[in-house]
């Protein structure tokens, strides 16, 4: 190493210093203010009762399955299928198969090690309004079930979803009327 080199080298060290230093006394000057409650104030002079108003209710299952489309349905499950399969003769995966699933008493597949929780709701079938609850949460619906999904939040896709299922028959099922 020449003293040139040592030289260069010096310069950038310093440089560095000088920028990490200027880097905490930012940190310091500018230090974000952390509110004691996290999220975002509401203008005080807001109604309570406004703030705490429920969401828009949902339509029926009936009403979205008139609008609901079995191709858009498909589209959606993608997601499913890490723990599904949908065709006709399908194997059992981490989920049982959901062939013919429409209207199918709940945890009927032969071979599947279903729940506890799903095994005591055997005396249901999976109509359009169970399917329609399950699949927006199903931890929520079923405590207990051993389905590890989050759920379809969108009040259309589940319709869709639904949709999609009841074509997955020899013979789907008619859907509830609105
Ligand atoms: C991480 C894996 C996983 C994913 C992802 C998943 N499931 Fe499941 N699903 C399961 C398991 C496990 C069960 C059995 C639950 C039980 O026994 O409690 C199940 C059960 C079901 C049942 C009841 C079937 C029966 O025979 O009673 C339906 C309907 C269903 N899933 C639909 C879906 C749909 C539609 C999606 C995508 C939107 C989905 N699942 C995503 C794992 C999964």
């Amino acid at each position: 190493m020449n003293i040139e080199t040592n030289k260069i080298a010096g310069a950038a060290l310093s440089t560095l210093l000088v920028v990490m230093g200027l880097n905490m006394m930012a940190g310091i000057v500018f230090a974000p203010q952390k509110p004691a409650v996290p999220g975002f104030d509401l203008p005080s002079d807001e109604p309570v009762a406004a703030a705490a108003a429920a969401p828009a209710a949902e339509e029926p299952i009936a009403v979205r399955l008139a609008a609901a489309d079995a191709a858009r349905g498909e589209k959606a499950v993608g997601a499913c299928k890490a723990c599904h399969a949908f065709e006709k003769g399908g194997a059992n995966k981490i989920g049982p198969h959901l062939y013919d699933v429409y209207a199918r008493p709940k945890g009927a597949v032969e071979g599947f090690a279903y729940s506890a929780a799903m095994k005591a709701k055997s005396g249901e079938a999976w109509e359009a309004a169970q399917l329609d609850g399950f699949l927006k949460n199903p931890k929520a619906y079923m405590p207990g079930t051993s389905m590890a999904y989050a759920g379809i939040g969108r009040p259309d896709t589940r319709a869709d979803v639904v949709a999609y299922l009841n074509k997955l028959a020899d013979a789907p099922k008619p859907l509830p009327a609105p």
